[in-house]
């Protein structure tokens, strides 16, 4: 079938590949039962195109790849670690950072400082790992993402923006009870979609009001930076990385994984202007993660996050990025699979509420439909909805849902070619045209906290695995 979108030219050429394993429908069936039926457990070589994350999987350039042969392993003081400190310096502009081996460890110390049992803790859409590090500690995660969020046909710009409203009633409210205010950019369990700088500097104004810190969770900054420059007209002849010190300078700190937009396979920081948190959280990092100047990676880790996170405000790269994204998302809705619109920045989200709307939320919907996914095309994304996103809230005792039963596609950094995608988009098709003969999932086992990683499930009725 001719495809009407135009997939956009790939300013990279390929030196080196990786094998790709093609398997047959039954050996795909024989790996997920002995997976128990979750996406997380299953070995990589049974899967063909891997959409389970773009979180440290993205290609790493020759420069990167140089750059992990250049690294200093010296325990103190590396050549890495100053190749790592201009490049922070640069991008983020806080006057403290520190490495961690990847984001969550980031939030743990941030977390472990700052929070305290009874706290909440306001953000556009808390990640898993973000709204789990609160939890741990007692805290309650609260999202105060705007509604268009949960309307996937909303075409609004910024689906990931903060209600402002609410975050300020929120703050008048309960603003003795919150330490720290966060926004997460780009917003990954609200379907990738950007932050304005307009949002980013009523949040900081706001915040500077209740006399509160103001913490980005930056994985995805600079596809967020590169959405402003494209649809905040004030801001379509800054540069992305002028921009990216605009969303900075209106925060106190941030928690990073370089693992998105810094390209590489392991990696992350905190940032912070504050002292006194500093030294907290650097004696938090000694204890857990390393010494300041390595922080838990080795040094050609170290050296290759310097690289990356210059590769990634590159603009000619962010343009196809996003555009890989788009190409992906107009392919399935045109050929008639509901996704959330507009595309996101590294991933597309299909609306499996939607498509399965015969299965109640409490049966999964979005699990179902990711298992046939990969069942039907051996095709690994990730269920973002109530098996990922439900948690029983600490505050009130009840069961938080999210507005909407997602799969995401995400799309690994400069991995993926235009023909790998053309199976995906086919493999949606075929599922969608039998979606009425796709039940629900029920859970077997799972543990208390970010259940979706090691939970096992089983079909409500097993027959449906057959058609
Ligand atoms: N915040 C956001 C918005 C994320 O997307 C992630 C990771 C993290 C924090 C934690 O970073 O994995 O380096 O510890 N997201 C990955 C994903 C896992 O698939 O979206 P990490």
């Amino acid at each position: 079938m001719g495809r009407g979108n135009q997939h956009p030219f790939e300013p990279f050429r390929i030196k080196m590949v990786e094998h790709i394993s093609l398997t047959t429908r039954e050996e795909r069936q024989e790996a997920i039962e002995k997976a128990g039926f979750n996406l997380f457990n299953l070995p990589a070589d049974k899967v063909m195109i891997d959409m389970l994350t773009d979180s440290g999987t993205g290609a790493m350039s020759d420069e990167q790849w140089a750059s992990l042969m250049r690294g200093d392993e010296s325990y103190a003081g590396s050549r890495s670690s100053q190749r790592l400190k201009e490049s922070v310096n640069r991008i983020f502009g806080f006057k403290h950072y520190l490495p961690t081996h990847q984001g969550r460890a980031a939030e743990g110390i941030l977390a472990t400082c700052l929070l305290k049992k009874g706290d909440l803790v306001p953000s556009n859409t808390h990640f898993d790992t973000t709204a789990a590090n609160i939890l741990a500690r007692g805290g309650t995660p609260t999202n105060l993402v705007v509604e268009a969020s949960a309307d996937p046909n909303d075409l609004s710009p910024f689906k990931g923006n903060i209600d402002i409203d609410r975050f300020h009633q929120f703050l008048e409210e309960y603003h003795e009870r919150v330490p720290f205010c966060m926004v997460t950019v780009t917003n990954n369990a609200g379907g990738g979609q950007p932050v304005s700088l307009a949002n980013i500097e009523s949040i900081h104004n706001i915040c500077q009001e209740y006399n509160k810190p103001l913490f980005i969770d930056a994985c995805r900054y600079a596809e967020n930076a590169w959405f402003i420059k494209q649809r905040e007209p004030e801001y379509e002849d800054w540069t992305v990385e002028s921009i990216a010190h605009r969303m900075f300078s209106l925060a106190d700190g941030a928690t990073f994984s370089a693992k998105k937009d810094a390209i590489v396979n392991i990696g992350g920081l905190l940032l912070m202007n504050d002292d006194k948190l500093y030294e907290n959280a650097k004696n938090e990092l000694i204890m857990r993660e390393g010494f300041p100047s390595y922080g838990g990676l080795a040094g050609r880790d170290i050296d290759a996050m310097a690289t990356g996170l210059i590769e990634g405000i590159d603009e000619g790269y962010l343009s196809y990025r996003a555009s890989q994204v788009k190409w992906l998302h107009d392919e399935l809705k045109d050929r008639g699979v509901p996704v959330l619109s507009p595309p996101g920045g590294h991933a597309v989200y299909i609306d499996a509420g939607a498509i399965l709307p015969h299965v109640p939320a409490s049966e999964f919907p979005a699990q179902s439909l990711s298992i046939e996914m990969y069942l039907e095309g051996g095709v690994r994304s990730v269920e973002i909805g109530s098996v990922m996103m439900s948690f029983i809230s600490p505050d009130t005792g009840e069961l938080v849902t999210p507005p909407l039963e997602l799969i995401r596609l995400a799309i690994p950094r400069r991995t993926y070619t235009e023909s790998h995608l053309c199976h995906v988009v086919d493999t949606a098709v075929a599922i969608v045209e039998r979606a009425e003969l796709i039940g629900g999932m029920q859970i077997i086992e799972a543990p208390e906290f970010l259940r979706h990683f090691s939970a096992r499930f089983d079909w409500l009725n097993r027959t449906q695995t057959f058609c």
